[in-house]
């Protein structure tokens, strides 16, 4: 009949579309390749339990220098010198957008598990460590400044007198 031929020749057609779209979407989700991180919800209601201040800053630095700015860049851009080896690239920590959108619990949590290629840091840092490091990750982003940004309206001028300079 009619009808079964026509079948017969659609059916290699419809497998050969879906064979193709697949090709397609992995390819596709090959490039995209950043799925979210799945974060219990208890880790991302974490509060950081230090005080985002200049001295927990200034920890971090040269941790972040030591571990971190090889894959990350120094400014935290995604840019290190060992980036280009990594599949999924070390992710832009300079992303507003994405950044700002995470807790501190949820970096924190990020920082400690690691996800391949990024190592778990559980047990080479601290845990005052990584929480001070969360601190610096948000210095990235902009949402936090040490020191503090200046203000955007402009401050009227201070009456203290410059202080002369020290003499030895
Ligand atoms: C070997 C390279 C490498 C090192 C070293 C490394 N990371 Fe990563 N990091 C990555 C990669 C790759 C990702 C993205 C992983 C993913 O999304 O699956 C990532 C993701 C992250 C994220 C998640 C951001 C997001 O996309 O939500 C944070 C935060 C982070 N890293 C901080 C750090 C800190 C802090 C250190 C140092 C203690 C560090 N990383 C060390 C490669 C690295």
């Amino acid at each position: 009949m009619n009808t079964t031929s026509k079948k017969s020749r659609l059916l290699p057609k419809i497998a050969l579309t879906v064979v193709v779209a697949l090709i397609f979407l992995s390819i596709g989700l090959g490039a995209l390749h950043k799925t979210p991180w799945q974060v219990p919800a208890e880790e991302k209601a974490r509060k950081n339990p230090l005080s985002a201040n200049a001295a927990n800053y200034n920890a971090a630095k040269p941790i972040y220098d030591e571990y971190c700015s090889n894959c990350h860049g120094d400014a935290g851009k995604g840019d290190g010198s060992d980036a280009m080896m990594y599949d999924p690239a070390p992710s832009d920590l300079t992303d507003a957008a994405h950044m700002n959108k995470l807790t501190d619990g949820e970096i924190y949590y990020q920082i400690t598990q690691g996800r391949k290629p990024m190592p778990s840091f559980r047990t080479k840092l601290t845990e005052e460590q990584r929480w001070q490091l969360v601190i610096l990750v948000r210095t990235f982003s902009g949402a936090l400044a040490f020191p503090p940004a200046p203000p955007k309206t402009p401050q009227p001028p201070q009456s203290t007198p410059p202080v002369p300079p020290a003499t030895h």
